[in-house]
């Protein structure tokens, strides 16, 4: 959508055809009867090698009105034809299919708008991409089947042609280990937990704590997968399916007691057995063993849909040696076993080990591994934080390995609003400019949280010449998010977002925040080190908080104003959205108070009274989220109960899982709060326990006597009983527009303030 023109330069020729379904239609269609059912007959489908005159290589389309009142849309692949729907739907219905707020596309008019011009779009790149490894796990892990057609049809209709496929993939680990002769006690010594497969998929950790995976559901899982990867297919993408990595069950040397093996490092904090896992050279016959029946099971079971393969060795874990060479040797033997089964293989890697990394990953290493791939065709690196951290530049282009720009925006699926626009625009472009073998642009958050419009700008850049004017897009996407029947959006709206363009998704200032924002209210208490962090989680405010205040006055208004919105999707979400943060950082200064009352010495009455301030804006913040089921901890563990379906051991064991994640991460703690949610329940149960804990524990400790150890070692017995709950999350979800002003009321100095 927004701004599309025709391309003026060459891109490299690295189009790779890969499924037959690109000549056909039949996506297009479903995707309308499923999201427009009473428009079957308003619109025509046409795939075409020329949809645009002169462009036979990228994707192209062009929307137009027939003389018999159509809408007809042609499009040189599937992709392409979905990507011109989407473009007119958002464009001229103002219509579209968001996260979380769902599709709203069935609002469209009986009686389409015509075009009195056609609207052409050209790709700048040809291949657009979504997902992280470790998307799966933080934001799909409980997803059910309808969560995956709606992401489906979100991601189709952005144009996405290259997304990863992980779900289920276990049922192969399954399948090949029972093969080779594992037994299933040593295979689930070696599976991990339902909400943390992406670091076993990764060779990061082994195992599961709190309960073995049980394999029923990886059953129910592959079934999934079945049907993730026919709509995959059907709507114009090509399926990344995970190779095999070479990382095995510890026990592999019973089976081969000569295999050449290496133990990968401890990870982030966690010790044996769940981590240090089992790695078996790609050297070694067995590997080639092992890649055969993995990738021949998945071609089996899904059909010859892709020649990209997935597959990671080294992210966040040294390899067992520096030496080039060895490098060298493990990355030709791993390639060669994936054209041992499929001659055009593709083997997709994430580039993100080289920015985590450097000092390891210095040129000559990096250009030792990548170069043991000698034909630079069959190697594809997703540069996967290139909006803060690029490694293209450094590594003369991947050392000519063809490449994808990738936004990471997010870690954990942590929930700050923030964007880098100026990046996402420029800097892609510079990199088509000045990168000959970069064939992508794509999206490698490693949750899926909010800020859609940041993800949104780079999948239209991908069709956009020149940089994407901000301004002129953010005013067509709050046009396309607010629409609907008989909707005249209120001008306060755009006011509202275009505040915020400049201001909170423009940060600039990388060296001190380089991705979504944490709040300290997330952390763990003390008195030091929360406020003033840096890089990944960020807890710097890179924006004057006044702005976010002026900007969420206008949207609140616009509701005031016109109460409809009030009952618009997009509305309730946006709103809880921004209140949610303007509360958060309220929280900053009122910390801030109690620690100088505490530092001070002051009695005991003016610590508890400044403490009080602190659990009670958590409290007015749990009522605001509670205000939408997007916003609830209970949405996330209820999710995680119905995928044991009546089994109420497993749905205490996934309930486990699903707090853990998202808390503790790690059975005690290894990486604390790392995938914090500001989310009603958690707020409310959980943050503003510890943030209690932490006040009563300063108004009986002496300043002097001030022991962090202690605290915390009192707070996390409370922390892992609190992980092993399964009840205690009922509460009263409010009315939107009440709570909210009820909220403030009860903060006029932190919404009234300009
Ligand atoms: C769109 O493409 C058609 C050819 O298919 C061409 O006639 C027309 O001029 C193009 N319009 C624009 C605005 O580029
Ligand atoms: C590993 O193998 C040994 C025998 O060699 C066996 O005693 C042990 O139970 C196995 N480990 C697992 C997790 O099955
Ligand atoms: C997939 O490809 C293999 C090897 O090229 C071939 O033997 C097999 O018949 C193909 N399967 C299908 C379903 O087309
Ligand atoms: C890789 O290393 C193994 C073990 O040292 C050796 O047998 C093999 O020949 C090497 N392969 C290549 C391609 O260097
Ligand atoms: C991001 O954008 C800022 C502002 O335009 C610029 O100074 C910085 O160099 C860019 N960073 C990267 C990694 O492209
Ligand atoms: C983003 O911020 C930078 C630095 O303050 C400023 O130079 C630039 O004009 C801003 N860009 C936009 C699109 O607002
Ligand atoms: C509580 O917060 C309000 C608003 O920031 C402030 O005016 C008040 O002084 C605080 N009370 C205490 C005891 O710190
Ligand atoms: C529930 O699952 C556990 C673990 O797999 C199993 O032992 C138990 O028999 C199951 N209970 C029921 C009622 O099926």
């Amino acid at each position: 959508m927004r701004v599309h023109t025709l391309l003026a330069w060459v891109i490299p020729a690295f189009i790779t055809v890969v499924s037959a379904s690109l000549s056909s239609t039949a996506g297009v269609q479903s995707l309308v009867k499923r999201r427009l059912p009473r428009h079957v007959d308003a619109f025509e489908f046409v795939i075409s090698d020329t949809a645009v005159a002169g462009n036979g290589v990228r994707d192209s389309y062009e929307v137009s009105s027939t003389d018999n009142g159509k809408i007809q849309v042609k499009g040189t692949s599937t992709s392409a034809v979905i990507s011109g729907l989407h473009r007119y739907l958002a464009e001229v219905v103002h219509l579209d299919v968001w996260w979380y707020i769902g599709s709203r596309l069935d609002q469209a008019p009986l009686s389409l708008p015509k075009l009195d011009q056609p609207l052409n779009g050209s790709a700048v790149v040809p291949l657009r991409y979504h997902f992280n490894t470790v998307t799966t796990s933080y934001t799909m892990a409980f997803w059910s089947w309808e969560d995956w057609e709606l992401e489906l049809d979100w991601m189709a209709l952005r144009g996405i042609n290259l997304p990863l496929a992980w779900v289920g993939v276990e049922k192969i680990f399954i399948d090949v280990f029972r093969e080779v002769g594992f037994n299933d006690a040593e295979i689930s010594s070696f599976l991990s937990g339902p909400a943390f497969q992406a670091w076993n998929r990764f060779g990061n950790i082994q195992g599961s704590w709190g309960g073995d995976v049980p394999f029923d559901w990886i059953e129910d899982q592959f079934k999934m997968q079945l049907k993730i990867v026919a709509r995959m297919v059907e709507l114009g993408m090509t399926p990344i399916l995970p190779a095999f990595p070479g990382f095995v069950p510890s026990n592999v040397t019973r089976i081969w007691p000569d295999a050449a093996t290496k133990k990968s490092p401890l990870w982030s904090g966690f010790s044996a057995p769940y981590s240090a896992d089992t790695y078996l050279d790609p050297f070694d016959p067995h590997f080639l063993q092992l890649q055969k029946s993995f990738m021949s099971r998945q071609l089996e079971a899904f059909g010859n849909v892709t020649h990209y393969w997935t597959l990671d060795q080294f992210n966040e874990n040294k390899p067992g040696s520096r030496e080039p060479d060895y490098l060298r040797n493990v990355s030709h033997n791993t390639w060669q076993s994936l054209k041992a089964v499929d001659p055009d293989a593709i083997w997709v890697m994430q580039g993100w080990l080289f920015a985590s990394d450097s000092s390891y990953w210095t040129n000559e290493r990096v250009e030792a591994f990548l170069g043991g791939v000698t034909e630079n065709s069959d190697m594809l690196i997703l540069d996967l934080f290139a909006e803060s951290s690029p490694q293209w530049q450094r590594t003369n282009s991947f050392f000519g390995k063809p490449w994808i720009w990738c936004q990471l925006h997010d870690y954990g699926g942590n929930m700050g609003l923030y964007g880098q626009i100026e990046n996402v625009t420029i800097n892609s472009m510079q990199a088509v400019r000045e990168s000959k073998n970069l064939v992508g642009f794509g999206l490698s958050p490693e949750g899926q949280e909010g800020n859609e419009i940041i993800y949104d700008l780079l999948l239209d850049q991908s069709w956009s010449e020149k940089p994407i004017d901000t301004q002129t897009y953010f005013h067509d996407w709050v046009s396309s998010r607010y629409g609907g029947k008989c909707t005249r959006i209120p001008k306060e709206l755009y006011a509202a977002w275009e505040m915020l363009r400049p201001t909170v998704y423009n940060n600039t200032q990388l060296s001190i925040t380089n991705a979504v924002s944490k709040s300290i209210l997330e952390l763990l208490p003390s008195t030091s080190g929360l406020t003033g962090r840096k890089g990944h989680h960020s807890t710097v405010i890179t924006y004057d908080p006044n702005t976010l205040v002026q900007a969420w006055q206008q949207l609140y208004a616009a509701g005031l104003r016109k109460p409809f919105l009030f009952a618009h999707p997009a509305y309730q979400y946006d709103l809880v959205d921004w209140t949610r943060q303007v509360l958060v950082n309220a929280f900053d200064p009122l910390y801030q108070t109690l620690v100088d009352a505490y530092k001070a010495a002051k009695p005991e009455s003016e610590i508890r009274a400044a403490g009080e301030n602190l659990t009670s804006l958590l409290e007015t913040l749990d009522k605001v989220l509670s205000t939408n089921k997007h916003f609830r901890l209970s949405t996330w563990i209820d999710s995680a109960r119905a995928n044991a379906r009546t089994n109420l051991s497993i749905a205490s064991f996934f309930e486990y899982n699903a707090r853990n994640q998202i808390t503790l991460w790690g059975p005690t703690g290894q990486i604390e709060d790392y995938a914090s949610k500001q989310w009603s329940g958690l707020v409310g149960k959980y943050y503003k326990q510890r943030w209690q804990m932490f006040v009563d524990y300063l108004a009986k400790t002496p300043t002097g006597n001030y022991n962090q150890k202690d605290f915390k070692a009192q707070l996390q017995k409370w922390e892992i009983d609190w992980n092993t709950q399964t009840s205690d999350l009922d509460y009263q979800a409010g009315e939107l527009r009440p709570v909210v002003a009820d909220a403030v009321k009860q903060w006029p100095q932190i919404f009234m303030q300009n």
